[in-house]
């Protein structure tokens, strides 16, 4: 490894907290989807993660973040989301929830929906 790639690989763990081995996380999605709920994330984020209304939060699903970027995120938000801390939000919740996220498939594109054929 070249030091340039180890400095990034450094500071990447350094800013998730996290170390790489914690990359896949082993959740539970069903426990996922209620705290998703529990913890408001649908409400800007969509039932399933296709983003809000009105630009509320953007889409998070089904291309999901790898875990120490989607914990960074919601622990230490860039914008203008809501920090959730680890008192409000347990590790083992939020690894669920990227759980549940990682469950969620692709839709079929709208040529490949027979009634939408029609438009
Ligand atoms: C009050 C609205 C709101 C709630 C509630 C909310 N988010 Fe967000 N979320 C946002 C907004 C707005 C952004 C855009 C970046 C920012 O503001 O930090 C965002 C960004 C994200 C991102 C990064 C995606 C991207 O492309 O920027 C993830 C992942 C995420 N939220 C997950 C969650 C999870 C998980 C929860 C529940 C624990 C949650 N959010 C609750 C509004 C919200």
């Amino acid at each position: 490894m070249n030091c340039k790639l180890m400095l990034v690989a450094a500071c990447f763990a350094g800013l998730s907290g996290a170390p790489f081995a914690q990359e896949t996380q082993s959740g539970d999605a069903a426990r996922g989807f209620k705290a998703y709920k529990h913890h408001l994330c649908d409400t800007c984020h969509g039932s399933v993660g296709q983003g809000g209304e009105r630009g509320a939060g953007p889409k998070i699903a089904p291309a999901v973040w790898p875990y120490p970027a989607f914990a960074q995120q919601v622990r230490k938000p860039r914008q203008l989301m809501i920090p959730y801390s680890e008192k409000t939000l347990a590790e083992n919740e939020l690894a669920d929830i990227h759980a549940y996220l990682r469950t969620i498939k692709t839709p079929p594109a709208a040529k490949d929906v027979p009634l939408l054929k029609d438009f």
